[in-house]
């Protein structure tokens, strides 16, 4: 059986630069408490109103084409994994599709938050071994900041989000030694409510109304402990389980690009897997939480520095759903 692979990866991150500085003009937080519990030093966000998860795909997907030595026209279907879609529906990825200029072929949103990433991977692979479709753009993209609370009440959260976007072009592995060796996903609904957005809602009518606005529902509402435990135990067991899938062990792992929700997180992750710093991105300190896109980032970051080249790679994430997923990838 054909092997897939990443045979390109971008990301687009927009030029407005928002500091810890920043947000301690609009509530009571600091540069040091921010630091302290995330690692964040500052995040980006989008210059001007009017700007979607789409616009931000836009630029990742041209360049992961052109790095794979692709062109649009190859490309047959499109996985856009968001939680911040451009509108409610239809989905980004069919606006993303029309304002890459591409007719007809199908465009899928992936709901998985976090894990959206490499759950979207997932699918591309199964697609490109099955034969289903040669090339498949898969898309992280999101755009937190027109969402968040900028005050008292929402800065335990607030503070932690950013806009980016990152994309990788999925297909055909030239040499069956090396693409995607395993993917693994999770979900446990039980912890739902610890990580979420209700409003509007669909089970209640009307789905948003004053009341629901004073209460803040529209904004995202984290029990950030239990999530944080939750994290550091599931992130560890699923790269052990994509390690195990395919027979390789902590020392054959070159690069390790896992979520990036917390600096933390990472770290705590990485020491579990007694893997070494130097081995890890973390670009959550210029970029915060991306959501969806943190992990194509790392990735991008990755094939600019000359990380991928030849080298063996484990994605982990875990967040909202809850959902967490890992991923072997023989470059
Ligand atoms: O990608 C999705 C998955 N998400 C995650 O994995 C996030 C996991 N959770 C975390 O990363 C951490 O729980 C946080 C960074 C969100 C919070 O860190 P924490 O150490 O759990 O802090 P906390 O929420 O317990 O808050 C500690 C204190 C509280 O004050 P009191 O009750 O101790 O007086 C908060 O009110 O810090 C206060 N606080 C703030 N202070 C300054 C909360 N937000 C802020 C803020 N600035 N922005």
């Amino acid at each position: 059986m054909r092997r897939a692979q990443i045979l390109g990866v971008a990301h687009y991150v927009p030029s407005r630069v928002v500091t810890n500085a920043d947000l301690a003009k609009l509530m009571t937080t600091t540069d040091e408490w921010i630091v302290q519990r995330s690692g964040i030093k500052e995040r980006r966000f989008i210059e001007k109103s009017g700007i979607g998860a789409s616009d931000l795909a836009l630029p990742a997907c041209r360049q992961a084409v052109e790095r794979a030595g692709r062109s649009l026209d190859d490309v047959d279907a499109i996985v856009f994994a968001t939680l911040s879609p451009d509108v409610t529906f239809p989905g980004s990825g069919c606006l993303l599709q029309h304002k890459l200029g591409l007719k007809s072929i199908p465009a899928l949103d992936v709901r998985n938050q976090c894990s959206g990433f490499i759950y979207g991977l997932s699918v591309a692979n199964a697609w490109v071994r099955s034969g289903t479709y040669e090339n498949v753009l898969v898309v992280g993209a999101e755009v937190h900041s027109t969402g968040l609370e900028f005050n008292e009440r929402g800065r335990a959260v607030a503070v932690l989000f950013g806009d980016g976007a990152g994309a990788a072009l999925v297909g055909v592995s030239p040499d069956p030694d090396k693409g995607i060796r395993s993917i693994r996903l999770h979900a446990d609904g039980a912890g739902a409510e610890d990580l979420w957005l209700p409003a509007p809602m669909s089970k209640n009518d009307p789905r948003i109304s004053h009341e629901m606005l004073d209460q803040g529902l529209q904004f995202p509402h984290m029990n950030g402990k239990q999530v944080f435990r939750w994290a550091v135990e599931k992130m560890p067991e699923v790269a052990r389980e994509v390690l195990a899938d395919t027979g390789l062990s902590i020392a054959d792992i070159d690069y390790f690009v896992p979520h990036q929700a917390n600096l933390r997180i990472n770290q705590f992750v990485a020491a579990a897997l007694g893997i070494p710093e130097e081995k890890v991105a973390n670009n959550i300190v210029r970029y915060g939480n991306t959501t969806a896109a943190t992990i194509p980032i790392g990735l991008s970051e990755g094939w600019e520095a000359g990380k991928l080249e030849n080298a063996t790679v484990l994605l982990a994430a875990f967040g909202s759903g809850y959902t967490w997923a890992g991923a072997v990838i023989r470059f």
